[in-house]
Formats: structure tokens, sequence, C-alpha cells
């Protein structure tokens, strides 16, 4: 291990770690310094596959050299470009190879830098969108419970994770939420889309008849729930609340940032289920994970919406000084290169049945309650300890470590998300290393 790696537990202190559990990691970390295709490697030289393409983003698998020149390239050109008033080719590049995989219809990109700026964003070009064609009384968002919809104060409003929001005040006001779709009595060990729970979207009706479609905005969902552990959404489902949403009105706002780019075998989970939403939010795979980036793609008629007034007024008074930044631009473009190339954004449909099969040999292992997979996701959810959530999985993911694979861990349920280009080899090694762990979990 060379001296750069050596750190005394001090010199841990002073990075405030995310989503963490800083004490635990800072008495025994886990440093990754190395990655190349399906593989990181620590400061010792141990590899470790991943299962979770880093966090959900490096869709085309690590170290891709293409991106890597196509950056220093552009830094090497022009470092930085300011977005408001100016532009420069990257951008609008970028946005046209987006608009190739998006669902017909939606052909407008509004770039930001993450998943949860996308989100904001999102709920923000909702609300405007309404006001702008006189309709300022919608104002209302719906989001749903166990929905992860990012950090900021609109997406944690909307969103449904009760750590992520209990500590943080009162949030924006006016917000329902619909109920979660996750119902072990019914759904599990379902191989795909469950069969039971269409009928929870009907609960959006409710909600209307309690505050009139006349004062909401937005629904906004992830086609499949990620980070609160990998819900698959009921069979008909999406459709229904999309049947809703157009009867009154009310836009639907599909989050993407982890489904967009191809990560249930089509470009978008829109085209999996054959659901058309009114506005996509996009990050992750965006740009392989490389460089932070996000959008939110609009439909014709909602960017139209805004083209009024004089032509020199700004239509939409919001932006980053980072939205469409020329590196992130360049390593996007590039990415989405390699999965033109490589017909990435559909293998998924290639190893799924592969991957169903993976996840559901782990049925029947010590305190496993639960196997869900669609595309190339899974999750093995765990019976917790009582009084102690979320110890046995964390306790399956420091050991899955040690043996040498990276998973993600969400209270007790084990989130497996691999990179596009991984093999049967890989699926083979990920499963039976995880296999071991669980049958060694205490
Ligand atoms: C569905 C969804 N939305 C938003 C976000 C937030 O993205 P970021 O962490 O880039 O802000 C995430 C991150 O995992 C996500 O899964």
């Amino acid at each position: 291990m060379s001296a750069q790696y050596q750190f005394d537990r001090a010199e841990l202190e002073a990075f405030w770690m995310p989503f963490t559990a800083n004490r635990q990691f800072k008495s025994k970390p886990r440093l990754l310094a190395k990655a190349s295709g399906m593989h990181y490697w620590t400061p010792e030289g141990r590899a470790i596959l991943d299962g979770v393409a880093g966090l959900w983003c490096v869709n085309a698998g690590h170290g891709r050299k293409e991106i890597a020149e196509a950056v220093s390239r552009q830094i090497a050109e022009m470092e930085y470009a300011p977005p408001f008033q100016m532009g420069h080719p990257g951008a609008f590049k970028l946005a046209n190879e987006v608009v190739r995989w998006l669902p017909a219809g939606l052909d407008h990109v509004f770039f930001t830098n993450s998943g949860s700026e996308s989100v904001d964003t999102a709920l923000k070009i909702a609300l405007a969108y309404h006001r702008v064609r006189g309709e300022g009384t919608r104002t209302r968002l719906i989001g749903r419970e166990r929905g992860y919809h990012g950090v900021g104060f609109g997406g944690i409003s909307v969103g449904g994770m009760v750590n992520n929001r209990k500590f943080f005040g009162a949030q924006l006001p006016g917000v329902d939420h619909l109920p979660h779709t996750h119902d072990l009595a019914h759904n599990a060990y379902t191989r795909g889309e469950p069969a039971w729970g269409a009928h929870l979207a009907d609960d959006l009706e409710r909600i209307v008849a309690l505050h009139d479609a006349s004062n909401i905005a937005a629904v906004i969902v992830e086609p499949v729930a990620g980070s609160t552990g990998v819900l698959i959404p009921p069979q008909g489902y999406l459709e229904r609340l999309r049947e809703i949403c157009t009867k009154h009105g009310i836009l639907l706002i599909f989050d993407e940032v982890i489904t967009g780019f191809g990560r249930l075998g089509t470009p978008f989970a829109a085209q999996r289920f054959e659901v058309m939403p009114d506005l996509i939010t996009m990050a992750k795979g965006l740009t392989n994970g490389a460089v932070p980036m996000g959008a939110v793609a609009a439909r014709k008629e909602i960017y139209d919406a805004f083209m009024q007034g004089p032509d020199n007024a700004i239509e939409l008074f919001h932006g980053y000084t980072y939205s469409a930044h020329p590196v992130a631009c360049a390593a996007g473009i590039a990415t989405q290169e390699i999965y033109q190339r490589e017909g990435l954004l559909t293998r998924a449909q290639d190893m799924a049945g592969y991957w169903a099969d993976a996840v559901h040999s782990l049925k029947g292992l010590p305190h496993v309650i639960d196997l869900r997979n669609l595309g190339l996701i899974g999750a093995v959810e765990l019976e917790s300890i009582a009084g102690k959530p979320g110890a046995r999985a964390f306790d399956a993911f420091v050991r899955a470590f040690e043996k040498g694979i990276l998973i993600r861990v969400t209270g007790d349920i084990i989130a497996l998300s691999p990179p596009l280009i991984i093999e049967k080899s890989h699926v083979d090694e990920l499963f039976g290393k995880l296999a071991e762990v669980l049958k060694e979990t205490p």
C-alpha cells in the first residue's frame, strides 16, 4: 500500500462522510483506489467485484478510456463556459443525444448537476408550467411513501423515506403521498412485476377528491423505487397512475435517476413500461458517473408553453452555474457513444433471465424473506433483528466487502445493480459470494 493511502485515525476525521456511519467507517475504513471494467481495487490491491455500478451510475463499466480522453481534451480546450445567455457546442450535442434515447415526444433537456437538482428542477418546471398556462392554483405536489428523490428540500418533501425527512423540519407545504406498493404478504418472491397492487394507484383519486384537481400540479414517482430497497411496480400500476393524471390535467414525473440509461433493458423505464410521463429526471448513468451531471427531459408541449412573451425575455428563471458544464457534457457525449456502439442500453434484456435465476437462487438461505428482480436490478430482503433495524444487512455488507464484492444495503435490504457490461461469470461470482455471506449471517 503506497503512503498516499495510509491515514492515521485523526486524518480521517475532517471528511464528514455522506450517508455513512462515520465512526464505524473511520474505525475500519473501506477504501477504493482503482477501477476497471467490473472491478474496483483496494489500496492493498484486492479486487472487488462491483455489484452496484458504483452507486447505480457506472453503467458502461469502469475505466472507460474514451470518457477519460474526452474529459481531458475538453478541460484543455475550454474548462468552463457560462450557461446563462451563452452556449457551447457540447451542450446542444448532448441534449440531442439524450433526446435520441427518450420516448418520442419528450424532446427538450434541461441540464443540472445531480439527481437531487434534477428533481427540484422538475418540480419547479411543473409548478411554473401550470402558472404560465394560467392555472397557477395548481401548486400541490404528490410523492409516494418510501420514495427517494434525492436530498434537496423539494426531493425530501415529495420523498417518503422517514430518516431522510424526520430531522429536517417542515419542508415544502402542500405535499401528499401515495401509498407505497411493497407488500410481502401478496408479492414475496415474485419474478419481475408483481400481479397484485395496481389498485394502489387509485389512491390518487382520493387525493384529487380531497383537494380538487385544480390545486394539484404533479405526481412524482420512481418507476422502480431504488434507494428504498428495490420496489418493483405492480403490473398495471404505472399505467393507472398515467390515466388518472391525464384525466385530471396533473403532470406525471418519472424520476429515472436510477432506471435511466439501460437499467431495465430499455433506455428509460418509460419505454419498458410503455407509460409516457410528462417529465423525466435523470443523472448517474448520463455521464457513467465520471463527472457529476443530471438532466430533466420535458415534453414539447411543456417547453412550448414557456415560449411566449417578448423574444428577449428569459422564459424560465432557473439554472445553475454548472448547468451543461462543458466537461460534464464531454463525459456525457462520450458515454452516449459507448452506449450506442456497444448496445448497452438494451443489454439488460439479454442478461435479465440469467440474472433473475441468480437472484432467486438465494431462496431458503438464512433470514431471507424476499427476493425481487427486474432488468439488471435485484434485491434480497432480510428479516430484521428485533430492535436493530438495518444491523443484519449492514453486517452482510461489511462481510461482502471482505469477500471481494461490493453490494449496497438500505435498511435490511440488499440492492444489486451491476454495470451493464456484466457477464454470466460475474453474475455467478457475485451471487456465489453473496450466498456464502448469507449462509454465515448470524
Ligand atoms: C430516484 C432518485 N432520485 C434522485 C436521486 C438523487 O441523486 P443525487 O444523489 O445525484 O442527488 C437518486 C439517487 O440515488 C435517486 O435514486
